[in-house]
């Protein structure tokens, strides 16, 4: 909890597909706190490293070049969040697959790392922030007031992937985004730095039969008792 302002610092951490996103929007919005999508920062660093001059983005030199000048802001455009990296809109181009399995394996590099996790407890600092991510309530902010891990079965995190690219008009198969699914779990299982895995005093809520208002209701009336 921020002493000067009295509002809480909420992590919900867990794996692609759980719902994360919504569930955090909307319970920021209830709370009147800001929301903050971490995966979209790892994501903007894997669209910086593609796009520069350099063919491999994975290369320990790029990603350090990106991190030194890396300027990121979350902006309000008409009600919608939009994201600028280095001044540009990236909200759209962070969304496609390949950005996804790319910003995956940028997450494992601790310089990436070291940059992100600075950026998120700057903004964190002033509390009244639910924090959405894989190592919020494990690394970023191990004293977070409140601690939530999110989770699905694989089946019904990559249906409801599936289903959101299809809206979206992405050309994609139900396997294909399952293999995927499967795969980025993998890495981000197992990677070295900030592996992910629910916090030991985290609240672990399965999403899997739960419609976004049950898993909203459940997490307030822990935020209340806590
Ligand atoms: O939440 P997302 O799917 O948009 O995240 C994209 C990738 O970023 C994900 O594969 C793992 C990584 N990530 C991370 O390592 N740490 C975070 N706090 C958030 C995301």
């Amino acid at each position: 909890m921020s002493r000067e302002t009295g509002k809480l610092v909420i992590t919900i951490d867990g794996p692609a597909g759980a719902g994360k996103s919504t569930v955090s929007k909307a319970l920021a919005q209830h709370l009147g706190y800001i929301y903050v999508d971490t995966g979209a920062m790892y994501r903007a660093v894997a669209v910086l490293a593609r796009n520069g001059e350099q063919p491999d983005p994975l290369d320990e030199e790029v990603l350090e070049e990106v991190c030194s000048r890396l300027d990121l802001q979350f902006i309000n455009l008409n009600g919608e969040m939009r994201l600028l990296a280095n001044g540009k809109d990236v909200t759209t181009e962070i969304r496609k697959p390949e950005i996804s399995s790319l910003a995956s394996a940028v997450s494992a590099k601790a310089v990436v790392r070291r940059r992100l996790t600075n950026i998120q407890r700057r903004i964190g600092a002033a509390g009244g922030a639910v924090f959405e991510g894989r190592d919020m309530g494990t690394v970023v902010f191990p004293d977070a007031d409140v601690k939530f891990f999110l989770d699905a079965t694989a089946e019904v995190r990559s249906l409801r992937r599936y289903l959101e690219l299809k809206a979206g008009e992405e050309e994609v198969t139900y396997e294909e985004v399952h293999q995927q699914m499967l795969e980025r779990d993998r890495n981000d299982q197992s990677r070295q730095l900030a592996p992910l895995k629910p916090a030991a005093d985290a609240v672990v809520v399965d999403s899997s039969d739960l419609s976004i208002e049950e898993v909203l209701r459940l997490m307030l009336d822990h935020i209340a008792a806590s």
